[in-house]
């Protein structure tokens, strides 16, 4: 199936059906997912309900399970949350704002000497609307 439109989500429904859409290809372009998911608008009144903020760490709430092709979820830091340094080796993950501003930082891999520290590579802000893919050590940031 060609995708070759690009297509406005109006709404959380509307970008559903259209991952739905993208998705029952075996070929999946990053690309078009993550124009998709960037063209959407976030509309608090779309997505309140799965935003269920936790005092103490963030909180990840599934809204779509995507036909066992991929899951939708809404994660919630609150303000200074953040998660463990982690890796993504076999997962594709589009990171989208809904609200606020989310802080990614990148680490060099640990190269199994004795550090203590982990090594910073870089730091990029990620802003309502735009749509990060991240992929093991793959990253592709929007401007
Ligand atoms: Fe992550």
């Amino acid at each position: 199936m060609e995708h070759t439109l690009m297509v406005k989500p109006e709404t959380l429904d509307d970008l559903i059906k259209i991952l739905h859409q993208i998705f029952e290809s075996d070929n999946v372009n990053v690309e078009e997912v993550q124009s998709i998911m960037e063209a959407y608008e976030s509309k608090p009144q779309e997505w309140k309900k799965f935003a269920k903020f936790d005092q103490y760490r963030y909180t990840r709430n599934l809204v779509n399970e995507g036909n066992g092709k991929f899951n939708l979820m809404i994660l919630c830091w609150g303000e200074g949350h953040g998660s463990s340094i982690h890796d993504h080796t076999d997962s594709h993950c589009f990171l989208k704002l809904l609200q606020g501003q989310l802080k990614e930082t990148l680490f060099e891999w640990p190269d199994g000497k004795a550090h203590d520290e982990m090594i910073q590579k870089s730091q990029h802000i990620l802003r309502e609307n735009q749509c990060a893919y991240i992929n093991g050590n793959y990253n592709l940031p929007r401007k």
